[in-house]
């Protein structure tokens, strides 16, 4: 086990936000009393943090040896006072009222020592009224929703000494610590509502339904993000790229959309991004390969986790209902983009080969069965005879949200016995099928065409017995 921490902590206001933050300085073995408006709400609120860490860890969501130790770290204080009056540091949480934080931050000034870092986790309210009611040192740690698992603090201020113990305890919390400016938004939030900006007027202008919008996104651009900024993916584009792609926006929308004066100066002076081992980043040449190694491993490994998150956040309005034939050209389109996101043992002329065949068989399948959304757009199909599955294929674009699950529920209502075989080289897909009840019984050895794609035959047996087959030997 590692060595506690020394810092004492308190966090006021235990709300939704004080709620996660206590909770992950806790799980780090930080002390942390906390205090809300009083003793009575202070106590049910940490009873319900200690069950919210237990919770977690019994989901395998956070350590359950970390978990074990919060009862006794987060403790509930009799009051304000109480909380701080040993602090090292204060995460003030309480709501988002200039009035109200400042009553509180007062109330912890006064009975906090003299050297003991305040940090407000404010969202967008300006320092200097809230610094003006201690005389301690005021920082901003802004944290983001869900603070147990998002990584980002972002801190403001000025005080060096502050920011560095800051960073300290939060590093120690496994947070990834950012200084910013103090201005309104800090960085995430101006960029965050700025692209909600645009997504609302695109809505409003009727161009998009919201489900459209949050589509293309998480499936664009959106899914490069986790992995790298907007500097990092202009540099990898093409800083010339992006400058030409200014001009039909300029005239669309006008000036908000002109193309940024440190964009079009650099592509003036011939640095165009990584092409010219330059770019925003300065990214040396020789690290060009290694980059691009690295982004196509992320977006495979994405795609991969989103299909094991399968049973979680279920797509809006779906529906199954039997395909069709004009369905046929939509499945063929889910089918290879299905088939490129989670088969990368499959060459792109086996998938073109694979293509051809299934072109040929779907529309002669008999029970084909097609979830689909509001506005009856297939995203996800199952082919079976029998309770044998042929295929089940979900478009990437809603991998993770519980589309598999569903068309598979759909078919086994109807087959208490299940079969199928999935390839050996696709353990995202043995996965699935493990996780809903099958087991192996058998492996096939060869395709029809002698190429060395192993079959793993599996069952699920839900019958009136109850029973599982055993895995033949
Ligand atoms: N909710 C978010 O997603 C989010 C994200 C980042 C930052 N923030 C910021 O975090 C802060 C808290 O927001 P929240 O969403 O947790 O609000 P919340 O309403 O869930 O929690 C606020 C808590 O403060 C308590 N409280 C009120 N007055 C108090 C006082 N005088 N003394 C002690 N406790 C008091 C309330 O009883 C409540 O439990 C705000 O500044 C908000 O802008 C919120």
């Amino acid at each position: 086990m590692t060595e506690a921490p020394q810092e004492n902590l308190a966090v006021i206001g235990g709300g939704y936000m004080g709620g996660g933050i206590a909770q992950s300085l806790a799980l780090a073995g930080f002390r942390v009393r906390i205090a809300d408006v009083d003793a009575g709400t202070t106590r049910r609120l940490r009873d319900a943090l200690i069950t919210g860490v237990a919770e977690y860890a019994e989901r395998g969501l956070v350590d359950s040896e970390a978990a074990s130790r919060v009862p006794e770290l987060l403790i509930a204080a009799e009051s304000i006072a109480d909380a701080v009056a040993e602090a090292d540091y204060v995460s003030e949480a309480v709501p988002e009222d200039v009035g109200i934080k400042r009553t509180a931050l007062a109330a912890i000034g006064a009975a906090a020592r003299a050297d003991t870092v305040i940090a407000t986790n404010t969202s967008s309210l300006p320092l200097a009224p809230l610094a003006e009611v201690v005389s301690q040192p005021l920082i901003a740690a802004h944290w983001f929703n869900p603070a147990p698992f998002l990584p980002l603090v972002e801190l403001a201020g000025d005080d060096e000494d502050a920011l560095a113990l800051a960073e300290r305890v939060l590093t120690r919390a496994g947070k990834i610590t950012v200084r910013v400016p103090a201005v309104p938004g800090f960085l995430a939030n101006r960029l965050q509502f700025a692209l909600f900006r645009e997504a609302a007027a695109i809505v409003e202008e009727g161009l998009a339904t919201p489900e459209q919008v949050d589509l293309v996104v998480s499936n664009s651009f959106g899914y490069r993000l986790p992995f790298f900024g907007p500097f990092q993916i202009a540099d990898i584009a093409g800083l010339d790229v992006y400058a030409a792609s200014y001009a039909p926006l300029t005239a669309q929308y006008g000036e908000r959309f002109a193309v940024p004066p440190s964009l079009a100066e650099r592509v003036a002076a011939g640095d165009l991004g990584l092409k010219t081992s330059g770019g925003y980043r300065a990214t040396p040449g020789d690290q060009r390969q290694a980059l691009a190694d690295h982004r196509d491993r992320a977006y495979v490994a994405l795609a991969a986790l989103r299909s094991d998150l399968d049973d979680h956040g279920p797509v809006a309005d779906v529906t199954i209902r039997t395909g069709r034939e004009e369905d046929v050209p939509r499945l063929l389109v889910i089918w290879r983009a299905a088939v490129q996101a989670t088969h990368d043992f499959l060459s792109a002329t086996d998938i073109d080969e694979l293509s051809d065949l299934v072109a040929g068989f779907l529309p002669r399948m008999n029970d084909l069965r097609v979830a689909v959304d509001a506005t009856d757009t297939p995203l996800g199909f199952i082919a079976q005879d029998d309770g044998e599955i042929h295929m089940l294929f979900v478009d990437p674009a809603v991998h993770g949200r519980g589309l598999g699950t569903a068309l598979l529920e759909d078919v086994g209502r109807e087959f208490p016995t299940l079969r199928l075989d999935v390839n050996e080289q696709n353990p995202t897909g043995r996965r699935f099928y493990e996780a809903k009840g099958f087991i192996q019984v058998g492996r096939s050895e060869l395709d029809q065409q002698g190429r060395p794609f192993p079959l793993l035959q599996l069952i699920r047996d839900s019958g009136a017995s109850g029973q599982r087959v055993s895995p033949a030997s």
